[in-house]
């Protein structure tokens, strides 16, 4: 094993985007065409509004990078890194979308420096391994221009009052990812740039029940789902069936907490 892949995600959290593919555009939360996807670009975009160079880490399908390219009117390509090439065979369909397969550490040593207004990871920065952190923020406040910022956007850990992800996937979610206090102490630790923001922004979004637990039974939707054998996943269904009680819709709560740097 190289020095590099010491420090990526654990195989697992790459083989489900791998598995899911390129189909992922089309999974909950991940649609063009969407409440969530409206409300999550605008929240995004209002990080820098006079961007005009945008890169986005971990860009899975490259759907939302695209998107926030339109929405700030750039007139360059939106630069995007994905480590899963299956992913990326959705983003070729995007011509204002520079796709590189590769991940946050390729990112940080291959992208170029003194160049990007605004840099963002979306649902990414989770599977950043803890080892990796400092060399990949170091990198992202290198390729920033000064007065450029960086957006982590990262969703707040589930529990049961939140999300339902149920009490098995809730449990085991700290043990799987990177915490947001790893990723903040390493950015915090970057001396090239100065913190904005730490905040949560949250969004009540009406879900179909019976879609979320098809997700959740196919393991094709959010990563932590892969992470449950057949039983947990069994149980998990038959909790989240009972919490919803017959109800067709709940009120799913997208919450992230975001932390915004400005480079010096
Ligand atoms: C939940 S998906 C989000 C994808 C995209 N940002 C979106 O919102 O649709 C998480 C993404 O992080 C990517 N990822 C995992 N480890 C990564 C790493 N070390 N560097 C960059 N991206 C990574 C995965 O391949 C996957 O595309």
């Amino acid at each position: 094993m190289t020095e590099r892949s010491k420090k990526t995600d654990p195989d697992w959290q790459l083989q489900h985007y791998a598995s899911v593919g390129k189909d992922y555009g089309n999974k909950h939360f991940t649609q063009a065409d969407s409440e969530f996807t409206s409300w999550i670009l605008e929240q995004i975009a209002a990080v820098n509004r006079a961007a005009n160079t945008l890169a986005e880490v971990g860009a899975g399908t490259c759907v939302f990078a695209s998107l926030l390219g339109k929405q700030l009117e750039v007139d360059q390509k939106v630069t995007c890194y994905e480590p899963v090439a299956a992913l990326l065979e959705a983003a070729s369909k995007y011509e204002n979308v520079d796709a590189t397969c590769g991940g946050a550490l390729e990112f940080a040593a291959h992208a170029t420096s003194n160049h990007f207004d605004l840099i963002y990871t979306k649902d990414t920065a989770h599977h950043f391994a803890k080892e990796a952190l400092d060399e990949i923020h170091d990198g992202i406040c290198d390729k920033l221009v000064s007065g450029g910022r960086y957006a982590m956007v990262v969703r707040t850990p589930p529990n049961h009052d939140s999300v339902p992800v149920g009490k098995i996937a809730s449990k085991k979610w700290p043990s799987l990812y990177t915490s947001l206090n790893d990723l903040l102490q390493s950015m915090r630790r970057v001396s090239g740039w100065q913190e904005i923001e730490f905040t949560r922004w949250e969004k009540y979004v009406s879900t179909s029940a019976v879609e979320w637990l098809d997700g959740i039974k196919r393991r094709d939707t959010w990563s932590v789902f892969s992470a449950l054998t057949p039983e947990e996943t069994e149980g998990t269904v038959v909790e989240l069936q009972e919490q919803f009680d017959g109800d067709e819709w709940f009120p799913f709560l997208h919450q992230y907490d975001v932390a915004i740097f400005e480079k010096a």
